[in-house]
């Protein structure tokens, strides 16, 4: 069972953290699909930035069930450690330090993965937050700054030195941005070099996916992004391939036609009204692509700023497609 710290998670599942996608709705709904750790969107360490009405939906929210795990992002170790600090007196169990963004400034320095580059400065940033908290400090990052220098092997060793608990590495260097496909040798180099827990991601796409990179690898743990867009039953179907070894199906088309709208209508209620319809159409573009390619329903439900209208067209195009697919 992997486990980060003193928490052992109930799966080896899970959700990677993604800015503007993994808000409190999204999370909560990948976890009761089986994620078994969903890492907030990433905070800018400058915490006086944390008063801006899109931080405050970033910060924990304390109905969140535990383990939560909190993801910060900056480039000066004082400020991280602040920043780390803070995020736990707001209910973080997990602290994450984010060095696997590919944009090159966070807040107008440099961050995320940019950091690699620079390996005294990665030890002084871990070190840093590792002291400062007194929970769990988990690290995500890239394979390296580019192709002819991928240095994860170096950062994790770095990463175990220092005291961080868990690290997630995804499978391109921060110069491939998100171009081509993740590679895994890499990740599999990082395991056999390390002793703490290491979660691969990148391009996990379907439950075949999951057991070639698990068996390639011989990682603790994975962590699926896109993938969770418009299906969170991946996770689901993910740990009953696992279990069973049978490739499950979707859910049926009632069952998610019901998560669609219950996710729909709790965006609405953490965002309010104006910003919840615009958050919401994300997602209903991503649900509706996995089960159409007619864009007319999206037209049609995008032409709406009105949240109940939102919710009736999407039940109307859910019950359209759903009657199309008996
Ligand atoms: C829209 C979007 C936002 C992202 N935001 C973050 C972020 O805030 N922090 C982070 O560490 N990674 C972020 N990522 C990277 C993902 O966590 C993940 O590493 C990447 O998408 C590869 O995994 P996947 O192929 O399963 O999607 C983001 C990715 C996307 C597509």
């Amino acid at each position: 069972m992997l486990s980060i710290g003193s928490y052992t998670l109930d799966s080896n599942l899970l959700l990677a953290p993604m800015a503007g996608v993994t808000d409190y709705p999204f999370r909560r709904l990948c976890r009761q699909y089986g994620a078994a750790l969903a890492t907030s969107e990433m905070l800018s360490a400058d915490v006086s930035l944390w008063g801006s009405k899109k931080s405050r939906t970033r910060i924990p929210q304390q109905q969140e069930a535990a383990p939560r795990s909190v993801q910060i992002a900056g480039s000066e170790p004082q400020q991280m450690a602040e920043a780390a600090h803070a995020s736990v007196q707001q209910g973080a169990h997990i602290v994450d330090i984010n060095m696997g963004c590919p944009a090159k400034k966070v807040c107008n320095k440099a961050a995320g993965s940019a950091l690699l580059r620079d390996e005294v400065l990665v030890r002084d940033i871990l070190q840093a937050v590792v002291t400062a908290v007194n929970v769990p400090v988990t690290l995500k990052f890239r394979t390296g700054w580019s192709v002819s220098n991928r240095n994860a092997v170096t950062v994790a060793q770095i990463a175990e030195d220092v005291g961080i608990q868990a690290i997630a590495i995804h499978g391109r260097t921060r110069a491939d941005a998100y171009r081509g496909y993740a590679e895994y040798e890499t990740i599999r180099q990082v395991k056999m070099n390390v002793g703490i827990p290491v979660i691969a991601n990148g391009d996990i796409q379907t439950p075949l996916d999951a057991a070639f990179i698990l068996d390639y690898t011989h990682t603790d743990g994975l962590m699926l992004g896109r993938a969770a867009w418009g299906q969170p039953w991946i996770f689901w179907q993910l740990g009953e391939f696992f279990k069973t070894g049978e490739l499950p199906a979707q859910p049926d088309v009632y069952t998610r036609s019901q998560v669609v709208l219950a996710h729909i209508r709790a965006i609405h209620d953490f965002y309010g009204e104006e910003t919840g319809v615009r958050v919401a159409r994300k997602h209903i573009g991503w649900y509706l692509d996995r089960m159409t390619s007619d864009p007319g329903y999206k037209q049609r439900i995008f032409s709406t700023t009105c949240s109940n209208n939102q919710l009736a067209a999407v039940n109307d195009a859910l019950g359209i497609i759903a009657l199309t697919q008996y």
